[in-house]
């Protein structure tokens, strides 16, 4: 399905929702597809196992970290969820005190959403930091927020709409002197930034294959030693016992050579996408009522990402537009359940026009990017509507308050 549709698309710039899987990971992947059970003792499941422990190394290696923090999760969403829901629970065990949790509006649903339902049982309190208007958190507002319960700090390293990227570092820093875990959503970041967990300090860390040119269902939460987790699920009790379930060989090697794939390519990567995207930019922003979202310092920018704001753009007329002329991009988060409502990014930072993701990846050329270039501005002259009040009013969701502190 996913093939047929990618087939039918002239120009795919919705890399942040998913990339094309490298010739590595394809490899990796079909190498290991009949592999054995690899906590079987067997010799079979014994070189299943390696495989699995290779990958393991892998990712390790790519994020500057110890193999025995890497376990292997079904992708991003569950990566998250175990960092957030297991840290939370094991404090909770921890102090007959409900614990606190910090996070920022801008997260995504795979963090805001347990911790949300976290806090709805009574199991955490939560505070959300708002973001700027840019997309980035400011460091001091999240350690305002802290108190002498916080139990974790969850802030994501690169945003997946706007493509800002937050001082993950300073903040890892800052709670370190306050003894404060800090937990980052990385996902959009390892295809073009470099992501060093040691020198960070980062308490954990969630990837995910798909998004750096490994397949769907697999990713990886980084889980350091002295991080209390417990666990989703019980079961066999694989992987240090936080993620029990049969080890996927196939998905674990392919997500281990994408990893190692994209951090040897991703020097080279960023400074093509930089220069790809900022020239997409220049040439649309000429276009009255385009303007371009998400931070102005290009080092706070994704490289991949380019978020644009249309004003008086009618949301379904950009879409059929863009359908007409063949372009698959984004016009909020592709990575929810499709439904067409108003962006909680988008909300979150309060841009009053309607928005167009274009992320671009490994696959991009500079012949697709002319090509986007020259069709998109046959897109936009058309739905663009300077003047008109934005049909971004479908864009309209719940206030963010300026300092949201929720839960008991
Ligand atoms: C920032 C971010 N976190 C988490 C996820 C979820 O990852 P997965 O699709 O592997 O569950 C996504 C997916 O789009 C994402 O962009």
């Amino acid at each position: 399905m996913a093939r047929r549709y990618r087939r039918a698309v002239m120009l795919y710039l919705d890399h942040a929702a998913t990339t094309p899987p490298r010739p590595e990971a394809r490899a990796a992947l079909s190498a290991w597809l009949d592999a054995a059970n690899a906590s079987a003792t067997h010799v079979s499941g014994q070189r299943a196992r390696a495989a699995v422990e290779q990958a393991r190394e892998q990712v390790a290696t790519a994020l500057c970290c110890s193999p025995h923090d890497v376990v292997f999760t079904s992708g991003g969403t569950e990566a998250d969820n175990l960092a957030v829901k297991g840290c939370m629970w094991a404090a909770r065990e921890r102090s007959r005190a409900v614990p606190h949790l910090v996070t920022t509006a801008v997260e995504h649903a795979a963090v805001l959403a347990p911790a949300r339902w976290l806090a709805d049982r009574g199991d955490v309190d939560l505070t959300v930091v708002p973001p700027g208007a840019d997309g980035r958190v400011d460091v001091e507002e999240v350690l305002a927020a802290v108190r002498p319960q916080t139990a974790l700090v969850s802030v994501m390293t690169a945003n997946n709409e706007l493509g800002a990227v937050n001082d993950v570092a300073t903040l890892a820093a800052e709670l370190a002197e306050r003894d404060v875990p800090l937990h980052t959503d990385a996902v959009q970041a390892i295809a073009t930034l470099d992501v060093d967990v040691a020198a960070s300090g980062v308490a954990a860390l969630a990837l995910s294959a798909h998004k750096i040119g490994g397949p769907q269902g697999v990713g990886v939460a980084v889980l350091r030693r002295g991080l209390a987790v417990e666990p989703l699920s019980h079961g066999g009790g694989q992987d240090r016992g936080v993620r029990s379930g049969t080890f996927a060989v196939g998905l674990d090697a392919a997500c281990g050579a994408a990893v190692t794939a994209a951090v040897a390519d991703r020097a080279h990567l960023r400074r093509r996408l930089t220069e790809a995207t900022d020239r997409l930019a220049a040439r649309l922003t000429t276009i009255e009522g385009v303007r371009r979202n998400g931070p102005d310092v290009a080092a706070w920018r994704l490289a991949s990402h380019l978020h644009l704001g249309l004003e008086g753009a009618d949301p379904a007329a950009l879409t059929l537009a863009l359908d007409r002329v063949g372009i698959a991009a984004s016009s909020g988060s592709a990575c929810g359940a499709g439904a067409a409502t108003a962006s909680p990014v988008v909300t979150a930072v309060g841009l009053p026009t309607t928005p167009l993701r274009l992320s671009l990846g490994w696959t991009t050329t500079d012949d697709d990017v002319a090509r986007a270039g020259d069709l998109l501005e046959e897109v936009l002259s058309e739905v663009v509507a300077p003047g008109r009040r934005s049909a971004a009013s479908w864009l309209v969701g719940p206030d963010v308050p300026a300092a949201a502190s929720e839960g008991a």
